[in-house]
């Protein structure tokens, strides 16, 4: 009989990567495909709110805890004129949308998507054109949404029938301005200066805002690393996140290449945070860049069905990944990249929320139900706020073809101090094998085992639908606590939460 394949890992309170913000487990809905028409907004729905809003949708949004929500876009805000989504619905324009070559119909607009993150218990993102438009309109969308009173678009606001200012936090300077498909794409230096003098416009009419310049749509722009570090000289001191975006998939069907992207991911962002510190040093600043990985997700199995898309026509199914098994355990493998790099990414979103490369589909007028990347998501953000610790980790490893060293055992912790919970996020990669792991956990005196979610299947290519659902975890997972040790029993290709606490 072959011998079990063994991993180790020591946990220790000490050993602190940083305070998770909780933005860290945001999401994304941009006016594309069916995310808000048929999956957050349905006015014939049976239920529906009065204003439309999908309460089925909504639920699964709660379940998930999502903090916050970046809006309207993506590809799409480059275009947007955001003074054609409020007012009186029946009296906004219908306009051609070009990044994903549709028709607009402005149901939806800023006051609605303010109405609905309040129903859902999250916080707005906002994104700010810079593409066709710049810093008029985006000061002015500013003082529409948070200042009080007594200003020209604060008032129009008021009289909107929004009498209190939406009080929005977060708000990002463009979106992907380094690519080319970008409507009013941008040189570095092109944007960099405009992103400078829209942050400083943004903060004379409100100081408490926190902003988000484009970093690259992805590690393989070519203009990726060089991107960062203009936009940087420009914008260092007015800004305070610099964005990453990146999309992965399992084109060539190598599963287990596939489930070591995440080493790349990691690359990814030590190479913005070496940037970021680059520039630092150069301007002798004092401040220290936080990084907003404000996309990301699996997104490649509706690319073929999108060519056959035609175009002009309103909310048709855009980019409507149906995700499988193996997808989840990669989504599992990114938030735990993302929660071992809290102390300098502190935000993030998985692209997107609702139908549109998401964890929530939804029929229109019928049902609405998980994908299977639903569950690692919703396990760490409910589970993972705290403070990230370092896991050290010996593990068996393995080559793939792009990698080489991935180890089989991929883990995150987080160490709820005030809740005094510990969790123990982990993947075994191994796609034959099960792992047994030791962990050490001797500083955690007095912790006990509370609960074992696995997520496992034996179909990689398994996925959920409106019918059937087979991909969902249990909570039978096989571990035990003893003197100080965690042992745990990981079967192949499994995703785990351990929760333990006193
Ligand atoms: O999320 C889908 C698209 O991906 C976004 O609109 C864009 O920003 C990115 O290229």
């Amino acid at each position: 009989m072959a011998e079990q394949l063994k991993a180790r890992m020591t946990v220790d309170r000490e050993f602190k990567i940083g305070e998770i913000d909780k933005r860290l487990y945001g999401s994304f809905i941009e006016h594309l495909g069916r995310a808000v028409y048929g999956g957050i907004y349905e006015v014939d729905h049976p239920d529906s709110t009065e204003e439309g809003f999908r309460t089925d949708v909504i639920e699964l949004v709660k379940e998930l805890q999502v903090p916050i929500v970046r809006y309207p876009g993506g590809n799409m805000v480059s275009a947007y004129n955001w003074e054609d989504g409020v007012g009186p619905i029946s009296e906004r324009p219908k306009k051609l949308e070009l990044a994903w070559r549709v028709i607009e119909p402005n149901y939806v607009g800023t006051n609605e998507f303010a109405e609905w993150a309040r129903l859902a218990d999250t916080e707005v993102m906002m994104a700010v054109n810079l593409g066709t438009r710049g810093i008029d309109a985006a000061r002015n969308l500013l003082e529409y949404c948070n200042h009080p009173k007594g200003s020209y678009w604060s008032d129009l606001r008021r009289n909107h029938g929004y009498k209190e200012p939406h009080k929005i936090k977060t708000w990002c300077l463009g979106n992907e301005m380094d690519g080319p498909w970008q409507v009013g794409h941008k040189t570095a230096n092109e944007y960099g200066r405009l992103a400078l003098e829209t942050a400083k416009a943004m903060r004379l009419v409100d100081p408490s805002i926190e902003l988000v310049a484009c970093g690259s749509s992805s590690a393989q722009m070519p203009t990726f690393p060089e991107w960062e570090a203009t936009i940087l000289d420009h914008t260092y001191e007015e800004v305070d996140y610099l964005s990453l975006h990146q999309y992965y998939g399992n084109r060539s069907g190598d599963t287990a290449n596939y489930l070591a992207k995440t080493l790349e991911m990691n690359d990814f962002i030590k190479t913005v945070v070496a940037t970021c510190d680059y520039i630092k040093a150069k301007k002798r600043s004092k401040k220290t860049m936080h990084l907003s990985f404000d996309e990301w997700n699996v997104w490649f199995h509706s690319n073929q069905a999108d060519r056959e898309i035609e175009p002009w026509s309103v909310a048709p199914p855009q980019l409507e990944d149906v995700y499988t098994f193996e997808d989840a355990l990669l989504v599992g493998s990114i938030l735990m990249t993302l929660v071992r790099n809290a102390d300098r990414v502190k935000m993030a979103c998985m692209a997107q929320l609702v139908n549109v490369i998401a964890p929530i589909m939804t029929e229109t007028g019928g049902s609405a139900w998980r994908q299977t990347i639903f569950y690692p998501y919703m396990h760490v953000s409910v589970f993972g706020r705290g403070t990230s610790l370092h896991p050290v980790i010996s593990s068996p490893k393995y080559d793939s073809k792009e990698f080489t060293d991935v180890p089989y055992l991929d883990s995150a912790v987080v160490w709820n101090e005030e809740k005094d919970e510990l969790t123990i996020f982990m993947l075994n990669r191994h796609l034959e094998e099960g792992l047994e792991v030791n962990v050490d956990i001797r500083s955690f005196e007095e912790y006990k085992l509370k609960e074992h979610i696995v997520l496992e299947n034996d179909d990689l290519k398994a996925v959920n639908t409106a019918i059937s659902q087979p991909v969902k975890p249990h909570t039978n997972g096989h571990s035990t606590v003893n003197d100080g040790y965690l042992q745990v029993q990981a079967p192949k290709a499994s995703w785990h939460v351990i929760r333990l606490g006193k």
